[in-house]
């Protein structure tokens, strides 16, 4: 049997080499590094699939993020809505922007902003609402920009985890990361479209939005060396652009597989009174970045049956450990039950398009055993 991983980027890699090596090595020998005529094509191609207008590569997902907070001119001390059960580079852009990040719950069936919340977290500072569409699902949009609306406020949607997933719900359609103001992605190389280090992309269907991001990624610059406003260094390498072109035209496919292998894990794991288990919605579409469930009871419980997993050669991860409001780096003295219920009980399990059929039997078939007995 082949060793399991969370993800197996090596095994993915031989079977795209012979369309990866080509292209990387015709960039080697054009020369063009930064900002090469692939980036174009990628952000272009990128479009077309997503279907928004403009598509910017940046540097990377947190890159991304900052850009998008840089380009709607918010004031030091605006407040934004954020989930507090979710990766850290939100809160971290903010604080880093002189931003407030105010966070509010998730719900454990979506993992996602609880809507039903945010209402109460409004006041007069309050600019924007910044959803993270997590492990794969897609928030609940048409909510979240129906409150936008209502109160005059921006959505800045993080697609780090979601590429390639679809939400259609009321009035609101489209894929992940393209249905607010403007959204963001991550190709770091275990995200479901990665690239060989780090990349990142800025998704808008505003022109201005769209021609600030480009101006603020690569020095306020308008043109080469006249700089209209502060800006950061943060470009797509153009051989990253080229391995993506590659791993976009298999996203399809690739999250297709993914979405088998959730409906085994779901169909093998299914009536175990101990574990809860991932549902998707009605309103969207999964891309099942993360195959993430809940073992029932506390901590200790979650942390005996990784210690199980482990010493069965099966690789799991916790996303994520620690609420973001309870990190000592953006500490906030607020309750938020679901995000703190579920770092002590999540567990993400091994998901990816390499996973063989017969490693997933042995996670499944390991996993009814050591409930089986305990
Ligand atoms: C939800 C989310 N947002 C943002 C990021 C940041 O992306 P990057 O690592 O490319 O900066 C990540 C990456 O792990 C992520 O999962």
């Amino acid at each position: 049997m082949k060793k399991i991983q969370m993800v197996d980027l090596s095994s993915q890699y031989q079977r795209l080499k012979h369309e990866i090596d080509p292209r990387i090595q015709s960039i080697m020998e054009q020369g063009y590094f930064i900002q090469g005529p692939s980036v174009k094509l990628l952000e272009e191609e990128l479009q077309e699939f997503l279907q928004v207008k403009h598509v910017i590569g940046v540097g990377n997902g947190t890159d991304a993020l900052q850009l998008a907070f840089m380009a709607l001119d918010l004031q030091p001390g605006d407040e934004v809505i954020i989930p507090s059960f979710a990766y850290a580079a939100l809160p971290e852009v903010l604080l880093l922007l002189n931003l407030k990040p105010v966070f509010v719950d998730v719900t454990a069936a979506t993992f996602c902003l609880d809507v039903t919340q945010i209402e109460q977290k409004i006041t007069k500072k309050t600019k924007a609402i910044a959803p993270v569409h997590l492990f794969g699902g897609v928030a609940e949009m048409d909510s979240i920009i129906q409150i936008a609306k209502k109160y005059g406020l921006f959505v800045i949607e993080d697609a780090a985890q979601s590429i390639g997933a679809q939400y259609c719900s009321g009035a609101t359609y489209g894929f992940a990361g393209c249905l607010g103001d403007i959204g963001t992605t991550s190709f770091f190389p275990s995200k479901n479209l990665g690239c060989y280090g780090d990349g990142g992309a800025v998704f808008t269907n505003s022109d201005l939005l769209a021609e600030k991001v480009r101006k603020l990624a690569n020095h306020g610059q308008s043109k080469k060396y006249f700089h209209d406003i502060v800006g950061v260094n943060s470009r797509l390498d153009t051989i990253q652009a080229e391995i993506l072109r590659v791993k976009l035209s298999k996203l399809v496919e690739y999250n297709q597989i993914r979405n088998d292998l959730a409906d085994q894990y779901i169909s093998g794991l299914s009536g175990i009174d101990d574990l809860i288990l991932p549902s998707k919605s009605t309103h969207s579409t999964h891309v099942f970045h993360q195959f993430t469930l809940r073992v029932k009871g506390k901590f200790a419980t979650r942390e005996q049956f990784r210690h199980y997993l482990t010493n069965q050669g099966i690789p799991s991860m916790v996303y994520y450990p620690l609420p973001l409001h309870k990190q000592i780096a953006y500490l906030q003295d607020v309750q938020l039950k679901v995000s703190e219920q579920l770092c002590e009980d999540v567990i993400s399990l091994p998901i990816c398009p390499e996973l063989t059929h017969e490693n997933q039997e042995y996670v499944i078939n390991n996993i009814r055993q050591y409930f089986k007995k305990n």
